[in-house]
């Protein structure tokens, strides 16, 4: 398998991979995206950090890529929708660089109140210009965090650290969590109006660009101090220079800016007032290795035995889980095909119900490989567990969960059902020894079926000499018929017969089989 790795990374990270076995890496930095877009269709994993952007044609043309690892947080230079409607895994390393990124944020704060980096430029010009850069305290100043993830919450621990009250404003983390912490939870309007400082800490998305624009500079103190070191344009750089210009904002830090390297004209370059940095935040020798070495054996780890670990498009399931509910997924996967191939009737509503001890884990991978197999018996191609739910959505099939702790006939099992206007469809499976997938119920029949290879389907009415005839129209054909099983509802009512077949039957035969007298309907299912 190839891995392609498209930015700088650390030698440790680059060893890791080498050193796994199957794992061929090739180190190809600074691509033009024609170039990356001519070569990406020969490699099963591509790494970046932040200079690579991997767009929806690069995406397009990745015909084996089946994970795309990000050494660092941010993964706004990659086309996520894309890469999970291709069915590619996209990974990253949180926290890898929280301390490095929450360090430099403390840098900048504590640089722009003291104007330290105009005072160190002033005294190589050997100007002693102490009235110049008389600066502010930190102590006994408020804090605005936005976004109390990793980082958000270093920089707070930190600062209080320096004697600074924190509020926080992030609405996905319980404010018990943030007391524990000592951390004020506020909502972004007293934010903007009680603090000193405003330090954004929130991912780049279409709810977070512009958050701070002029509008929500309008409404912060005068005299307010604004650092970014999360995302280029999730502080409005115009807007900011404007007010660093008027005054209303004392003094500002940029790490990140909407284009990188900005143009030499951009409006923050030139203004005293303003400290930039070229996005360096991570880049500490500790946070490059950490992020490094954290991509690199998750990708491995990945390729080699399917664990996914830290994904931002998929449930992660590291290998311990995915060792105890490995055989569930393959039920999963078996049945949502069974269920796609036997349904009299297109599914556009499945209900997955889950019963007893696979209650006990995260069941969402489970229903993406019933997902994947129900939707493998409708399309071609490229379906996979980190698609299928997309891909589900998008044709418009509702899919539920619902879950029962307490086991009834089966230590566990997993129950589909779904209604349409031809009637309801429902396939039951569970484990037998923990390990081997059998189907217990098709609608009203209790089976025992092994759902693996060719299965015909024969509902037909409960007659003597019904299976005899099967039989013989198979055997006239040379089709051997593996196994059987049989159920029926009451005697002299109805009756489902399965068979595995060692081939597979042509359509002549399911025809022949179909006008036997008391046969009902024929299904072939291919699992
Ligand atoms: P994180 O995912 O751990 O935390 C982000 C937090 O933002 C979460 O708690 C989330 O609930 C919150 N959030 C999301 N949307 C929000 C909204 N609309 N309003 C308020 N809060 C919201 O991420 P992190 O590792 O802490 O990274 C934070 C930012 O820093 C990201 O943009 C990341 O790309 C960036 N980053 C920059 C550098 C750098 O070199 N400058 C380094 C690392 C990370
Ligand atoms: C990140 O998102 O991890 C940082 O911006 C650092 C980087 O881009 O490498």
């Amino acid at each position: 398998m190839k891995v392609l790795v498209a930015d700088d990374l650390s030698p440790q990270g680059l060893e890791i991979l080498r050193q796994a076995e199957g794992i061929e890496v090739e180190v190809k930095t600074g691509l033009r995206p024609e170039e990356l877009k001519e070569i990406i269709g020969r490699y099963e994993a591509l790494i970046v950090r932040s200079s690579t952007k991997v767009t929806a044609e690069i995406i397009e043309r990745a015909e084996r890529l089946k994970v795309i690892g990000r050494a660092g947080t941010g993964v706004d230079n990659i086309d996520v929708e894309a890469a999970t409607k291709k069915g590619i895994v996209v990974m990253n390393t949180p926290g890898g660089n929280a301390m490095a990124a929450a360090e430099h944020t403390l840098a900048l704060l504590l640089a722009i109140a003291r104007n330290i980096p105009q005072a160190a430029a002033s005294m190589k010009e050997r100007k002693w210009e102490k009235k110049r850069f008389v600066g502010v305290e930190v102590q006994d100043k408020t804090l605005g965090v936005i976004g109390l993830g990793n980082i958000g919450r270093i920089v707070a621990t930190k600062a209080q650290g320096l004697g600074m009250r924190v509020i926080a404003y992030d609405p996905y983390i319980s404010r018990e969590l943030a007391l524990q912490k000592g951390i004020e939870m506020v909502d972004l309007e007293e934010l903007f109006r009680r603090s000193d400082i405003v330090t954004v800490h929130v991912p780049k998305t279409k709810e977070t660009e512009g958050m701070i624009d002029r509008e929500a500079i309008s409404r912060m103190k005068d005299g307010v101090m604004i650092i970014n070191c999360a995302r280029g344009g999730i502080v409005d750089e115009e807007a900011l220079a404007e007010a660093c210009r008027q005054g209303k904002v004392r003094a500002a830090a940029v790490d990140v800016f909407t284009e990188e390297p900005p143009p030499a004209d951009h409006p923050l370059l030139d203004l005293d007032n303003v400290v930039c940095t070229p996005h360096l935040g991570a880049s500490t020798s500790e946070a490059q290795l950490n992020v490094a070495r954290a991509i690199a054996q998750q990708v491995v780890e990945f390729l080699t035995t399917g664990t996914v670990r830290n994904a931002v498009n998929v449930p992660s399931v590291d290998a311990e889980t995915l060792a105890t509910i490995g055989p569930y997924l393959k039920l999963a996967k078996q049945m949502g095909a069974f269920f796609g191939q036997t349904s009299p009737f297109p599914v556009r509503k499945l209900v997955i119900e889950y019963q007893g001890e696979v209650t006990r884990y995260n069941v969402a991978p489970i229903t993406a490989a019933v997902l994947s197999g129900l939707l493998r018996s409708y399309l071609e191609e490229g379906i996979n567990e980190v698609n299928a739910p997309f891909v589900a959505r998008d044709r418009g099939i509702e899919y539920s969960e619902s879950k029962v702790s307490e086991a009834a006939d089966f230590t566990s099992l997993i129950t589909l059902r779904t209604e349409g206007d031809r009637g309801r469809h429902l396939v039951a499976g569970t484990l037998f020894g923990k390990k081997e997938p059998r189907l217990v119920t098709i609608n009203e029949y209790a089976v025992e079926a092994v759902p693996e290879g060719t299965i015909l389907l024969i509902d037909t009415e409960d007659r003597p000499g019904v299976i005899g005839n099967i039989g013989m129209t198979l055997g006239a054909k040379g089709i051997n018929i593996g196994n059987m099983q049989f159920g029926r509802d009451r005697v002299g009512g109805k009756s489902l017969c399965i068979l595995h077949l060692d081939s597979v039957p042509t359509l002549e035969v399911l025809r022949e089989l179909e006008a036997l007298r008391h046969v009902l309907t024929v299904r072939l299912v291919q699992l």
